[in-house]
């Protein structure tokens, strides 16, 4: 069995890979700053760490601690030993990212590159898995967009996204790391707290506020629910295939925001849509992936449609205690 160390472990993401990888008899190791992007007085959300980490808490092994502070993150891999490594910690907001550039560029670049500094020294690393994005491309030319597709990254957050993705690879050829790259799109599901268009809708939805389509609600995405981005990252993780190469982990399908809308309408009928024309120019232009590659060299199978995704996000919070609703 593996020790997986996962930077950015007790975010959205990071904790339904730590989920599974449990349910898998792997050790885990949690590296995370427990930093906030959006205001804490956003979140209606009440103890979301504590559901993310319901049942497991202490089954993880907690490291608070920052990735761009290189000794320190030096001191925590040299004292776990992992034989695996997850790099998910990153400024993760594309709009914030151009607010806070300088930011999002210690926190995304900077903390992968001193992930990778300290891989230089070690001998017990035998994949470093670095999380990129579908925003490394920009405007998509082709759809489904492959792993080939030009990179024109059109905000900071797609360029030091790709930043990274170089920097993996200059590493990896250089110090013979062993790395894989992923780039996963829209992940949507319960517990997540940064307000991303999908939580925004579900949980207005839920609580009867109405929802806004911006751009007339036409911006198509590769909507890729949580549980079917961790599988897709643990396949990579272990798998021999996954090696030296970089995928796309996403559902594979396009759905407009409109779309999205619709299926949250069918379980909440007197949902209020405002459609608004005006649409955010620098948004690069998205759709579907191509997810040909992983199915064919890791067996990357997703399991989760948005209909089924929307249900099983709405489930987890019919329960509206999760919810403070003073706010
Ligand atoms: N959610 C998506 O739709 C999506 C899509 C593509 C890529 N990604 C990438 O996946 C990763 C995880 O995203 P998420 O949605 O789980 O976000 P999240 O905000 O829920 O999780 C990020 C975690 O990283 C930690 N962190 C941030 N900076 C850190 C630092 N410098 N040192 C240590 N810890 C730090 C945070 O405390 C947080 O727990 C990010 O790299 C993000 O860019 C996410």
């Amino acid at each position: 069995m593996s020790k997986v160390l996962i930077t950015g472990g007790a975010g959205f993401i990071g904790s339904y890979v730590s989920r599974k990888l449990l349910e898998m008899g792997h050790e885990v190791v949690v590296y995370d700053a427990f930093v906030h992007y959006i205001s804490p007085l956003k979140s209606v959300l009440k103890d979301f760490f504590e559901l993310r980490f319901a049942g497991i808490v202490d089954q993880i092994d907690f490291r608070r601690g920052d990735t761009r502070d290189q000794a320190h993150l030096r001191r925590v891999i040299l004292d776990t030993r992992p034989d695996r490594i997850l790099h998910l910690a990153a400024l993760p907001i594309a709009d914030l990212s151009n607010r806070h550039s300088e930011e999002a560029l210690t926190s995304i670049l900077e903390g992968a590159v001193n992930v990778l500094e300290v891989l230089r020294d070690v001998d017990f690393v035998e994949r470093f898995v670095y999380i990129s994005s579908s925003m490394i491309y920009g405007d998509f030319e082709e759809i489904p967009a492959p792993e080939d597709h030009p990179k024109r990254p059109k905000d900071i957050y797609g360029g030091t996204k790709y930043a990274g993705e170089v920097m993996t690879e200059t590493y990896g050829r250089r110090y013979g790391i062993p790395y894989s790259i992923i780039r996963p799109s829209a992940v949507y599901g319960p517990y997540d707290i940064n307000r991303r268009v999908s939580q925004i809708f579900v949980e207005n939805a839920l609580l009867g506020k109405p929802i806004t389509l911006f751009g007339g609600g036409h911006q198509n995405l590769d909507f890729t629910f949580v549980e079917d981005t961790a599988r897709g990252i643990i396949q990579v993780m272990f798998h021999e295939n996954g090696e030296g190469q970089a995928f796309n982990i996403t559902y594979g399908r396009g759905y407009t925001l409109r779309e999205f809308a619709e299926i949250l309408q069918t379980h909440i009928p007197d949902l209020e849509i405002k459609i608004v024309e005006e649409e955010d120019v620098f948004r690069p232009k998205r759709g579907a992936l191509s997810i040909e590659k992983a199915k064919k060299l890791v067996d990357y199978n997703p399991q989760v449609p948005l209909e089924e995704g929307i249900q099983r996000y709405l489930d987890a919070y019919r329960n509206l205690e999760v919810f403070d609703r003073g706010r």
